[in-house]
């Protein structure tokens, strides 16, 4: 497995056989299982796979948040290297951001709702730093996780609108035994929160069943939803939706495929989960 820091190693590595695919899983390290289920399905899928960590300042809009993620870099390279990546690229910032920086991706209307609506400056700094990840590596393919369902929403969209030359996978979300979705900061919960954190996939499961049993009416969805939410005095909800799977506007009346979706607050820690109903 090779390590790279810099831009022109990246495009030296990649090219080396132009007849080879690559596939790219971006990720901010403090890898977990989540982010390895991403790995195999690429080397599954390419005959080369790269992964990108970096912790990109441009998308949090926390200074808190950024500072306490996670940078477990030697513990994220063993695991990589175990799995059978073949490249790892872990840029500084100012090999992403220099000095003189000033170009931005802003997508639009997708990203005006749900995380984009409660992290302002969230997706184009995730744009932004995506749009680049691909342009250095330009991979075949590239992975992201359903976990992030709105990520998937903005990026395949930019993917349409900039024609970028590769396809989007996106890979289910890998839970706990309890249901808990995987996530780097679910380390940051005590051990209180972390019992009560299985309320956000309870209330998904609830309003999905509902769902299934009949119950279309998109109000009474995100009823349920936030009632199982609100039995819950440790969590404190940020939004619940029940949106279209693609534009991510919000439904009213009678629902025939949704995205469910909600962030929840757990003590300081900011949860999101999600599934989606009526898509095969
Ligand atoms: P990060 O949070 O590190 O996640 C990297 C990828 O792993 C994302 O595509 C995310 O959706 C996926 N992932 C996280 N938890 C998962 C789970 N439990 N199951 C399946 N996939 C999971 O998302 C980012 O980084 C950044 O925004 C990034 C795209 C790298 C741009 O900076």
């Amino acid at each position: 497995m090779r390590v790279v820091k810099t831009i022109a190693e990246v495009r030296q590595i990649r090219w080396d056989d132009p007849a080879l695919t690559w596939g790219l899983v971006p990720t901010m390290g403090a890898l977990h299982e989540g982010h390895l289920t991403l790995v195999r399905q690429a080397l599954m899928e390419n005959d080369r796979v790269g992964v990108s960590i970096f912790v990109n300042p441009i998308q949090f809009n926390r200074r808190d948040d950024l500072e306490k993620y996670p940078r477990p870099i030697e513990r994220d390279l063993d695991m990589l290297r175990t799995a059978g990546v073949h490249l790892v690229w872990t840029p500084d910032e100012t090999e992403m951001y220099p000095a003189s920086f000033q170009t931005y991706v802003a997508v639009e209307n997708v990203t005006q709702v749900l995380e984009g609506a409660s992290r302002p400056g969230h997706f184009k700094g995730v744009a932004t730093v995506v749009s680049k990840l691909f342009n250095v590596f330009q991979p075949t393919r590239a992975y992201f996780g359903q976990k992030d369902a709105q990520q998937v929403a903005v990026i395949r969209q930019m993917v349409r609108d900039l024609a970028f030359n590769l396809e989007i996978i996106a890979c289910p979300t890998l839970r706990e035994s309890d249901g808990l979705a995987m996530s780097s900061r679910n380390v940051r919960l005590n051990p209180a929160e972390r019992t009560a954190a299985t309320v956000l996939y309870r209330a998904l499961t609830a309003a999905k069943n509902e769902w299934e049993a009949g119950q279309r009416e998109a109000d009474h969805l995100r009823a349920t939803m936030q009632q199982a939410i609100e039995a819950e005095p440790l969590a404190k909800i940020d939004y619940v939706s029940v949106a279209d799977p693609i534009s991510l506007q919000e439904l009213n009346g009678p629902v025939e495929k949704a995205l469910l979706s909600m962030a929840v607050f757990m003590g300081e820690v900011r949860l999101i989960d999600n599934v989606i109903i009526g898509v095969a």
